[in-house]
């Protein structure tokens, strides 16, 4: 029996920061940021967006068209939780008006959890062929203003539904894994920011690519030439060509002229190149930026995964994109979505960046600003409290310059 991803959805938010806006306003070259880190834009969320609005955005798209009924496990993977004890699933669930009898919970390790939730997805259908589950995974990537990590920051959620109907990816079962305890990305309970060893996070990343590497291969024999295109973690679109060429030496393959190798993960960069770093969401972004912008048809190929997740564990898997699958995914929406965006300026974004919701009980409404189709309206009573809105843009809208930079979206 086969098994993957039915359909997908992503939603990212509707305010961008130029990168060369940021370096000039932090005294950098802007080279650092759009070629030694390979970002063009970072999405910046609005006070009245949080990682349940993006996931229920996502979610919206990617569910077009599928039997919600038939969904009966929604997990929620995320590193910016919104609470200790209550699952974000939970809202999503409700938002969407999804079954009552749903398993529904959050998952945790930072940027893979979003891959353990898909393969406990796969186990689940394969079990219960019948039924659906809905993955969600949302991040706001956060570092401190002014460090090396805030050209890396981001904003985004993509949706999955896993069934035994893949009309967009077969997933293959076989996955190699591989964990280590280290300390170079993390994020303790009492701060909003992200702590990271930089250097050293790239380094752990690329050993845990080749420990799952080897896993993978020690079990399905399949070599780095069985693939056509490759998706990686991505906090920044360089270290997708870090990776793909250190995986490529470890497996013998070091010769591959540059070109080559290039091709082998360009389109996957092009919407972290515009949105930034997703965390849980980054690798599946890469992978319908893969699924939507390449102008080759992909039906029949083979497509590597490496899930990344600081701390840190790794896995690397395996999937076949299927016959048809542009007809299936919401090309039209995700153009749609990233022609509205507008570019927001330094103040706009040290703004949005400070913002925070009140700790002491007291009701809040937060301040409206163009979302998708659901918004976080406030807090009463230590509660958050989320609405639906029109998602089509208003007249905020036409004071902000348009975003000259959508990705283009090709046709086969
Ligand atoms: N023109 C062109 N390129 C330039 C340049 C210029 N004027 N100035 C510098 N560069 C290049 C550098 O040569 C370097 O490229 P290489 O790595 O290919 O040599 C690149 O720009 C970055 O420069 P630095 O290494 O000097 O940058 P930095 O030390 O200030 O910060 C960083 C880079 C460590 C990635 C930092 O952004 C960071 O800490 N980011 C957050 C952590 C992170 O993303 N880690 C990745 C692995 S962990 C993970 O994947 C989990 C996760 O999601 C966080």
């Amino acid at each position: 029996m086969r098994a993957g991803i039915e359909a997908m959805g992503l939603y990212t938010p509707r305010h961008v920061l130029d990168l060369r806006t940021l370096a000039a306003s932090r005294g950098i070259a802007a080279e650092k940021f759009t070629e030694g880190l390979g970002q063009s834009w970072m999405a910046v969320p609005s006070p009245d967006e949080d990682v349940v609005t993006m996931a229920a955005n996502a979610a919206l798209t990617a569910l077009e068209g599928v039997d919600r009924g038939k969904i009966d496990t929604l997990i929620f993977a995320t590193e910016s939780g919104i609470d200790q004890s209550k699952a974000a699933a939970i809202y999503v669930h409700s938002l969407l008006g999804l079954p009552s009898r749903c398993r529904t919970f959050e998952v945790k390790q930072a940027c893979c959890s979003s891959t353990a939730a898909l393969q406990m997805a796969l186990s689940h259908v394969l079990l219960r062929p019948e039924s659906k589950a809905l993955i969600v995974a949302s991040d706001i990537a956060r570092y401190g203003i002014g460090t090396p990590g805030e050209p890396t920051q981001g904003a985004g959620a993509i949706a999955m539904v896993v069934s035994a109907n893949p009309r967009v990816m077969e997933i293959h079962p076989e996955a190699g894994f591989y964990t280590e305890d280290v300390m170079d990305f993390w994020r303790p309970n009492y701060l909003d920011e992200a702590l990271v060893d930089g250097k050293y996070s790239i380094r752990v990343y690329l050993k845990a690519l080749e420990e799952s590497w080897r896993d993978f291969h020690e079990q399905t024999k399949l070599d780095f030439r069985d693939f056509h295109r490759f998706c990686y973690h991505m906090p920044f679109s360089k270290m997708a060509a870090k990776a793909h060429l250190h995986l490529a030496r470890v497996t013998g393959n070091g010769e591959t002229p540059a070109a080559a190798l290039d091709a082998q993960i360009r389109d996957a960069q092009e919407y972290n190149r515009q949105v930034g770093n997703c965390y849980t969401a980054s690798l599946y972004i890469g992978l319908l930026s893969l699924l939507e912008t390449s102008a080759e048809d992909l039906s029949g190929r083979r497509v590597g995964f490496f899930s990344y997740g600081s701390g840190c564990m790794g896995s690397f898997f395996s999937g076949t994109v299927q016959a048809g699958y542009r007809s299936v995914l919401p090309i039209e929406a995700h153009r749609r979505m990233f022609a509205e965006r507008r570019v927001i300026d330094l103040p706009v974004y040290e703004q949005f960046y400070s913002h925070r919701l009140p700790e002491d009980g007291t009701d809040y409404a937060t301040p409206r600003h163009p979302t998708g189709a659901f918004r976080l309206s406030g807090l009463s009573g230590h509660k958050r409290q989320y609405e639906r809105v029109d998602a089509r843009p208003g007249a905020e809208w036409s004071d902000l310059p348009a975003h000259a930079a959508t990705p283009t979206l090709a046709t086969v």
